[in-house]
């Protein structure tokens, strides 16, 4: 959601510029722009669309300059074009935008960055002024005509303002920056100061990147892994001055401060395609070693087998004890993880569990106790509602653990407890690898929390360690082949409707299964608990319609085989997602009920979720890609949700 980007030194700054905001494509966007500074002015290009669109406008050029070209051929194209933007913008000091439209259409005009009105100052922006038609009223008032209808346009006037009134920009931005309300992440440039950016963050993320005799300004890791994996995570109202040398930090108050750069493990591969023709499936393929990853550190060994769980990096074993109930609040996939947490830590640990999506729980003044163990699940660790959730808590006394896979991010730094997903950058807007690895470490959890409150034997305890540590092969084996999901998918991708069944773990997977498929295929999805559908929903089951059942529960097959019969004689096509051993969905040679059965490898049917959703998410990306949609951007969706 928005990306900013900003960069000083003695390369041409366009072309760092763009290819920086092309590594926060996955964030989601609607338009993009770019200002440098050559020689004394500030020259800006913005436009609607895609990052293409702007490097065709700074260039003059087309990219696809023939129908017969193939995408890769238009990605090489367009590759050389981002080098020669440096022939057409020639500064080696410039700030770039990939604006998601909050205020204001998606149009040239609203595109970021965004100019005082002489065009001597310029900043690019993420997050909602909360404020600014009061602060907008009060520049009119000052005879301030504006260009645009974003919010963000107030920010550019208020440090002219203050400028003015000051001399100074680094003092005007403070000023301006006590003004705000709401959310920011900002990068300034001013053409009275050619050797300098500024920056500073209050919610939105920002990190600063620093290079040799080059610093970076960037709203995730991905954008400057290519020059630098060294960064500082900018913490709440902090604002950083980058210089080519070096970069000067300060609180909101202007007092210089010091804090140790953060070295960024991940390689540049992490973010790139790796002959995968898309990051879904790279990253669906990636779980194997993302779950390994993550469970393997949190396992005691005894030789090669593991005995035990150790979080003892976290201080929580009384509180786990000793908790009268568990909170778990979330949003989109995230909270999809929390539903399957719930049958997990009530069945291992037989404590009650409550969930709730962020963006409910935090207006619905929620009842929250001493005694509680509040867990929030965010991948991105920026999600605003789930951050105010773990804010709420916090203010009501009571402990958080958040389960997140930034390092650096709001909620790893905000949270009492962390719990890392080693799942590595996840750059497709549809997550895969972060969910699998949330379970992952709820699962631990689950079985930690069982194991301190003796609800399970030793011999189970270590029974279901050993199963879950097996886990990442199962995965490998569901991955090795994929045909039967490619097949049905060839043969169904037109159908109209795709509804998702279970029961009990089962239905807490259908709803990540559906979401998957909504979010990329565009496809109508929908997830019932499988008990639900006579009280309405099977009222829309008809010949155009899919009925995935997730059917994983072995005391449960007869139940589901009941509710498969019940659609199907409706005519629809059926799927079955099942373990391996069994054979209960068999059709007889009268008839057929069930379309087509996917098989997983057997497990205990707790951890089932982990890998029937994988079949969901091959699914759901070659829907996708059958239906010619880029499954790694879906419309109108932002990899993180940094506003309301
Ligand atoms: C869906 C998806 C979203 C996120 C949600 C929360 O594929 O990725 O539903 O799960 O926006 O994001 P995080 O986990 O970053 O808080």
């Amino acid at each position: 959601m928005c990306g900013i980007v900003g960069y000083i030194g003695s390369k041409y700054a366009a072309p760092v510029l763009v290819n920086a905001l092309k590594k926060l494509e996955y964030r989601g966007y609607d338009s993009a722009g770019i200002a440098v500074l050559e020689d004394e002015d500030i020259v800006v290009r913005k436009v609607k669309g895609a990052l293409k669109n702007l490097v065709e406008n700074i260039t003059d050029k087309v990219i696809k300059t023939s129908e017969s070209m193939s995408e890769s051929e238009c990605e090489k194209r367009e590759q050389e074009l981002i080098q020669e933007t440096s022939k057409y913008v020639k500064g080696t000091l410039g700030i770039g935008h990939t604006r998601w439209a909050t205020h204001g259409e998606p149009s040239n005009v609203n595109a970021h960055p965004h100019l005082n009105e002489d065009g001597t100052i310029a900043i690019v922006h993420n997050g909602i002024v909360e404020n600014y038609a009061k602060l907008k009223a009060w520049l009119q008032g000052e005879g301030i005509v504006f260009k645009s209808q974003t919010d963000t346009e107030v920010i550019a006037h208020t440090i002219n303002f203050y400028y003015e009134q000051f001399g100074d920009i680094f003092q005007a931005v403070t000023a301006s920056l006590k003004k705000l309300e709401g959310s920011y992440a900002l990068g300034v440039l001013c053409s009275d100061y050619p050797d300098r950016i500024i920056a500073a963050r209050k919610e939105s993320p920002l990190i600063v990147g620093l290079g040799k005799g080059e610093n970076f300004i960037a709203s995730d890791v991905p954008a400057v892994l290519e020059y630098t994996r060294e960064v500082y995570f900018l913490e709440q109202k902090e604002i950083a001055v980058l210089y080519e040398d070096h970069v000067d930090l300060f609180d909101e108050d202007g007092n210089k401060i010091i804090k140790q750069p953060y070295h960024v493990e991940w390689d540049i591969s992490s973010a790139e395609k790796n002959g995968y023709e898309h990051f879904m499936l790279k990253e669906i393929h990636e779980q194997p070693k993302a779950l390994h990853d993550t469970i393997h550190p949190r396992l005691v060994f005894d030789g090669e087998k593991p005995v035990d769980i150790k979080f003892d990096d976290l201080n929580f074993d009384e509180a786990f004890k000793n908790a009268g109930r568990i909170v778990i609040t979330a949003c989109g996939t995230s909270y999809h993880a929390s539903v399957v947490a719930k049958y997990a830590f009530e069945k291992f640990a037989r404590i009650p569990v409550v969930v709730d999506t962020a963006s409910e729980f935090r207006y619905r003044n929620p009842i929250l106790k001493k005694d509680d163990v509040f867990i929030i699940i965010t991948q991105s660790g920026e999600t605003a509602d789930t951050l105010a959730a773990l804010r709420l808590a916090k203010e009501n006394g009571v402990r958080v653990i958040a389960i997140t896979n930034c390092v650096g991010s709001t909620a790893s730094r905000e949270a009492d407890d962390v719990i890392y997903t080693w799942a590595g950058p996840e750059i497709a807007v549809a997550s895969t690898k972060a969910y699998t690895t949330q379970l992952a470490c709820l699962y631990l959890l689950a079985l930690k929390c069982a194991d301190l409150r003796k609800t399970i034997s030793a011999q189970e305890y270590q029974h279901n360690i050993q199963e879950l540590y097996s886990l990442s092969d199962k995965v490998s084996e569901i991955l090795e082949d994929k045909t039967s999901i490619q097949k049905f998918v060839s043969r169904n991708f037109n159908k109209t409707k795709i509804f998702y069944i279970g029961r009990n773990f089962d239905s807490a997977t259908s709803l990540e299964c559906a979401l998957k498929l909504k979010e990329v295929s565009y496809m109508h999805s929908e997830a019932f608990a499988a008990g639900e559908l006579k009280h309405g929903p099977i009222a829309l089951v008809d010949e155009s319609t899919i009925v995935v059942a997730i059917a994983t529960q072995k005391s449960l097959y007869d139940k589901i085989a009941s509710n498969i019969e019940e659609v199907k004689s409706r005519i629809c096509t059926t799927l079955v997602i099942t373990q391996k051993s069994c054979n209960r969905f068999k059709n007889d040679e009268e008839k057929v009920i069930y379309d087509e059965v996917v098989k997983v490898p057997d497990t205990e049917d707790a951890f089932a979720p982990i890998l029937s959703v994988i079949p969901a998410q091959l699914l759901a990306y070659y829907c996708a890609v059958h239906r010619g949609m880029n499954p790694d951007k879906p419309r109108n969706l932002a990899k993180s949700v940094t506003v309301e």
